[in-house]
């Protein structure tokens, strides 16, 4: 038996497609093994209709027979196409460099969706605008409402089977968000369904695995809907009434039923479904929610359940056009962790309670002796004022309050449907007669469910905090979109602080179904002149938002630089073909209007640096350095798809806009216009100086560092290039001196004050003491976030490299400090686990690095390291370049100190 092993088995995207939508899907697995052996030379994939018949390697679909590959991902389907509504169980196994053969891995399961429009016979149905003549709606006695955000509707219909269910799935979708409930039972485990789209383009569809929860004889099929991203509040929302994409939610289901008997049920959303309001009064996104479960409606998901007062539905065509329907390839949003509550006191009428960890989610409330028709008020902060109240003001319009209304028998539970907020405190206003002893409270953390891959740990408190922070800011914002922030009413998928973010945020998740998903927004929201957006998904011609507004450089460059990172984390070709189009648009939107290479024209919002602090960078020149980083990209993806005409006219004009930037910006003695660390570190990271100006800007930046007393000064684009810079241009000790830095403006002041994720501005809490501009505060901002990456590039030492995309080779340039003193890391990637651990003791260093099977590294130390051991055997002479292969790799260090090496 082999001592490899496929695990993480992925077709596309995830590990059990529930929706898939491609009839020639692609495989992926990653291998383990216990370092004998140490390549696949074969796989054979299988794949049927009986996973234990699969387990065994027989499949009734497809059976591969040996491949002669030691590929692992993106292997194809061969067999028959897939068609709609399957479940399908594959399985692969291997063969090794020394002839021997896996077991078949565990099988992993598929459920195709529908896979043309033609196969949806289920019509979108909603609650009438305007009841039909005689069916007037009871009295809403409900909190004050100022935003008049809507009930949620309830609605059913009942269906009686003639014999047992043999397997039934549940194709979902919603233009809003919905909750199924299939006889008293919720489907699934995820919220917020279906997800974020430009619903006037695209709405996502789930499927559902309902077998157990149907049955023969009576069943009633039910569903809440809620405002959602469709008809709920978002982003900066001065009018009120929210209705983003449509005036009222609507719901689309189709459930295809296999009976014992031989025979086959659709049930889908039409005329026969009946609907009514409940206990949940309202729940939108900035608003909250109230829940009156006065109101609630025992067994309404049963069959049986008194529906006179329940109304027709009204079947209807979305305006201004039924939406595609595509299955999600990203996994959904779940509920992945909770925090307890500790009440800290009473401020004013509010019991204030503390939950450790600055989130995007909600509070559930438990509650023991309520009388009915008490009422309980939760609001939420992301700080504490200096008098321990809860801070609300950068909240600006989100009202983030949630209030529940007791039964009045026993204990109760609560928890919000379709709201979540961004907070880490929150403020209990209890009914008279309550004490806090009465109630518990626990804050869940949702996010979009991606797989965690990356894991770092250090010697160092500070650097170890800073890795949460970023992590928390991670799972704050990856919620169907990477927002900005999950707190304020803004929320949205802002592509430059995406793009700053994503090299780090893909050592911390898996983030290749997350961001296929994304970029189909990004796609959709593609304006017909090749424009792309400042946010995706977006909603176009609309006067008083902002979603829609044509990309400013760094913003609307975005797409162009995570497809190329998405190509070298998870070497997607298909990825690139997709975008490859609007890329190419992208690229060609930008030229056509700035024909003498300089970025002066179609740059819209032109943000430059955001959200730096000292000395301005020169807007243009940031442009024009971005316009040259992204013809370089774009060649690279022309030459990926082999497409060299293409590649030769993208590195001309880089090399043009190149020729424009050191013409206009770089003066004789190498200095840049506006003379900012932001402008060094573009010019040095996008290799924009000829060779003999390079020094000079590594001296200029220092000497702009220096001028700031050894403090960055970089904003939202700036920032993700400092360390690296430093550490590849000489200046390593400086890399570590910001890192380190804890007092103003630094990432270790943050931490100093308490943060537990990443803020949006350096002073969010000024070093004066009290809150910067309330207008713009966020305390959960990912974008300066972006440091992560070179904790794992160079502390652990584990980055990918451009000659084996997918992490088929790697680079290994872990950087050994005191400060730091050890290093415990690993990357689970696409081809399988990397692990990286050392620890400094005096100038020594043990380091062991593990590589997967199939996998190579290329070790490159620091200038002052030296390798004098490996696995046992003494280097001489001693090393600081030299390849590694799969395995554990034991590796002893000498760091010679700084002067010798002169
Ligand atoms: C957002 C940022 C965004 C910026 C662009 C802010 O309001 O929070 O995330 O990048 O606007 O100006």
């Amino acid at each position: 038996m082999s001592a490899l092993t496929p695990v993480d088995l992925r077709c596309e995207y995830l590990e059990e497609p529930h929706g898939l939508e491609t009839a020639h899907p692609r495989f992926s697995w990653a291998l383990a093994g216990d370092g004998t052996a140490l390549r696949q030379t074969a796989y054979a994939i299988c794949a049927g209709r009986d996973e234990s018949a699969v387990a065994q390697g027989r499949g009734d679909l497809w059976q591969s027979g040996w491949i002669e590959s030691d590929d692992q991902l993106w292997q194809p389907w061969r067999g028959e196409a897939l068609t709609s509504d399957m479940q399908v169980f594959w399985s692969v196994r291997l063969r090794d460099d020394r002839g021997q053969v896996s077991g078949w891995a565990p099988p992993r399961r598929i459920l195709t969706g529908l896979m043309q429009p033609g196969d949806w016979s289920a019509q979108w149905i909603a609650r009438y605008f305007v009841l039909p003549a005689g069916r007037e709606a009871p009295a809403d006695n409900s909190y004050d409402n100022p935003w008049q955000a809507r009930p949620a509707d309830y609605l059913r219909r009942e269906v009686v089977l003639g014999a047992d269910v043999l397997r039934a799935t549940a194709n979902v979708s919603a233009l809003g968000l919905y909750e199924l409930h299939i006889n008293g039972r919720r489907i699934g485990d995820e919220v917020m369904q279906p997800g974020w789209t430009d619903y006037h383009q695209r709405a996502l569809y789930e499927c559902h695995d309902v077998t157990g929860a149907l049955r023969r004889g009576a069943n009633a099929i039910g569903a809440v809907l809620g405002e959602g991203w469709y008809s709920g509040r978002v982003g900066h929302n001065q009018r009120r009434a929210g209705n983003h994409y449509g005036g009222r939610p609507a719901f689309l289901c189709q459930i295809h039923v296999e009976l014992a008997d031989g025979s086959s049920v659709r049930i889908v959303t039409d005329e026969q479904w009946r609907t009514a309001q409940g206990p949940i009064r309202y729940s939108d996104f900035l608003m909250g929610e109230h829940y009156d479960a006065t109101l609630e409606r025992d067994g309404w998901s049963e069959p049986g359940h008194e529906t006179t007062l329940w109304q027709p539905v009204e079947v209807f065509d979305p305006d201004p056009a039924p939406p595609r329907l595509t299955a999600s390839k990203s996994p959904p949003v779940r509920e992945t962790r909770r925090f307890a509550g500790k009440c800290l006191g009473r401020s004013g009428s509010e019991w204030i309670f503390d939950f450790g960890q600055n989130i995007a989610g909600y509070v559930e409330l438990r509650i023991e002796g309520a009388q009915r028709g008490d009422r309980f008020t939760l609001r939420h902060a992301e700080v504490l004022d200096p008098d321990g109240a809860l801070y609300t003001a950068n909240l600006r319009h989100a009202v983030a309050t949630d209030h529940y209304t007791a039964r009045g028998d026993g204990a109760e539970t609560f928890k919000p449907h379709f709201t979540f907020h961004g907070f880490r405190f929150a403020g209990l206003t209890l009914p008279d007669g309550i004490a806090p002893g009465a109630v518990r409270l626990e804050a869940i953390a949702i996010q979009s469910d991606l797989p965690d891959t990356g894991r770092i740990e250090t010697g160092n408190a500070l650097v170890n905090q800073l890795a949460s922070n970023i992590e928390w800011s991670q799972r704050g914002n990856f919620l169907s979109v990477p927002t900005d922030c999950p707190q304020r009413d803004e929320r949205y998928g802002w592509s430059a602080d995406a793009q700053v973010f994503w090299r780090t945020a893909g050592f911390v998740m898996d983030t290749s179904g997350f961001y296929a998903k994304w970029l189909d927004d990004i796609l959709d929201a593609q304006l017909d002149d090749g424009a792309f957006t400042d946010v995706a998904p977006s909603k176009p011609l609309n006067p008083y938002r902002l979603t829609g507004q044509p990309g400013a450089p760094g913003w609307g460059d975005g797409p162009v630089i995570m497809c190329w990172q998405h190509w070298l984390r998870y070497g997607d070709r298909a990825l690139l073909e997709q975008a490859w189009p609007a890329l190419r648009r992208w690229s060609a939107y930008i030229a056509e209007g700035n024909p003498d290479h300089l970025r002066v024209n179609r740059v819209h919002n032109n943000y430059g640096d955001w959200l730096s602090v000292g000395p301005a960078s020169d807007r243009t020149m940031v442009a024009t350095a971005y316009w040259a980083y992204v013809e370089d990209l774009m060649a690279k993806i022309a030459e990926v798809l082999g497409q060299e005409t293409h590649a030769a006219q993208h590195r001309r004009t880089a090399e043009q806009v190149r020729a424009a930037f050191n013409a206009a910006f770089v003066d004789d003695a190498g200095r840049i216009t506006g003379d900012t660390q932001t402008a060094y570190l573009l010019a040095l990271d996008f290799d924009l100086l000829p060779e003999e100006q390079r020094l000079h800007a590594r001296d200029n930046l220092l000497r702009t560092l220096e001028a700031a007393d050894g403090h960055l000064q970089t904003g939202f684009l700036g920032v993700k290039h400092l360390c690296r810079v430093l550490a590849d241009n000489g200046a390593v000790d400086y890399a570590f001196r910001l890192l380190l830095n804890d007092t103003y403006p630094s990432w270790g002041f943050s931490i100093r004050q308490g943060a537990t994720t990443i803020w949006e501005r350096w002073d969010g809490w000024t070093p004066e003491g009290g809150f910067q501009s309330a207008n713009m505060n966020s305390f959960n901002h990912y974008a300066y976030g972006s440091v992560g990456e070179w904790l794992y590039a160079r502390l652990a030492g584990i980055d990918w490299d451009e000659t084996g995309p997918g992490f088929r080779k790697l680079c290994l340039r872990p950087l050994f400090d005191h400060r730091i003193g050890r290093v415990a890391a690993s990357y689970r990637a696409a081809t399988g686990e990397v692990r990286s651990d050392w620890e400094m003791t005096g100038q020594r260093v043990r380091w062991s690095v593990e590589l997967p099977p199939n996998v190579t590294g290329m070790v490159e130390l620091a200038e002052t390291a030296r390798a004098v051991g490996l696995d046992g055997a003494a280097l001489a002479p001693a090393a600081r370049c030299f390849a590694i292969g799969p395995g554990r790799h034991d590796i002893e260090i000498e760091i010679a100190l700084a002067e010798e090496t002169g």
